[in-house]
């Protein structure tokens, strides 16, 4: 997929991604035919255990991709790059081209690096943008653009970003009326967390729809399943079962 078709999605109305990590769930997504899926570097988070996405590597990003671009025939897919990989225009070209090479067809990085998304988008690799809140950065994970100093900065870097050919820019826990600014005066597309409903399009952490911990639930996420509880209830049935001799019965086993 090349650039200018994947600026045809401002057209779409309200535009919808989701993280995925593996093969199955980003066959379940594409078959519910979702718009874009993002592996994201909230991969170190929610499925390998860690603080933050900073230590996230590039083996496992692209390990990711790959099995997420196996699940997804007609999704688009985005690669998060992780932080590190991308403070150089050589680096950044580099490990953009193993993104590509592993099936995605865009890449993201957080913040404004214009030197860096003018030499992807040079070399024809589609870039997503990423402002407001930057966790591979932030100290404290709070909303940003509250006051009009800071607003005024994150603008002025969406307006650069778009003039410099993003396909798209996720807007990260920024308030509505900055989102809305934005989205009103970008060509691209702004895909917001965390920042209302004016943007042209939303992204959820996938593990977060589903509920897949009780223990993380901040403002902006709504949980539209409750797996962890569903996952809990089957395995416990499970144990029950093998412990009282129910599983496996006779339907179940081989003569
Ligand atoms: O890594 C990620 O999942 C993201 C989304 C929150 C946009 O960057």
């Amino acid at each position: 997929m090349d650039i200018e078709q994947l600026k045809r999605l401002k057209d779409v109305r309200k535009v919808v991604m989701l993280t995925a990590y593996d093969y199955q769930m980003a066959k379940i997504l594409d078959t519910a035919g979702l718009d874009i899926i993002l592996v994201g570097d909230s991969l170190g988070m929610v499925v390998l255990g860690y603080e933050g996405t900073r230590q996230v590597t590039m083996a496992d990003m692209i390990r990711h991709t790959e099995a997420v671009t196996r699940g997804a025939k007609s999704a688009i897919i985005v690669g998060d790059m992780p932080i590190g990989t991308y403070g150089n225009i050589g680096d950044a070209l580099k490990n953009a081209q193993k993104f590509i090479e592993a099936g995605a067809d865009a890449i993201k990085i957080e913040g404004n690096k214009p030197e860096i998304v003018e030499a992807l988008i040079s070399s024809g690799v589609p870039v997503m943008g990423h402002l407001g809140l930057l966790p591979q950065t932030a100290e404290e994970f709070k909303v940003r653009g509250k006051r009009r100093e800071e607003a005024d900065r994150i603008y002025a870097d969406a307006l650069e970003l778009d003039g410099l050919g993003v396909f798209s820019i996720v807007l990260e826990c920024v308030p509505i009326k900055l989102s809305k600014r934005i989205t009103d005066a970008v060509g691209c597309l702004t895909i917001g967390i965390g920042a209302g409903a004016a943007c042209d399009g939303q992204v959820l952490i996938v593990n977060d729809l589903l509920g897949m911990d009780e223990d993380f639930n901040p403002k902006h996420i709504k949980i539209y399943a409750h797996l962890s509880e569903t996952i809990r209830e089957a395995v416990l049935r499970f144990m029950e079962e093998v412990k009282n001799g129910k599983f496996p019965d006779d339907a179940h086993s081989f003569h």
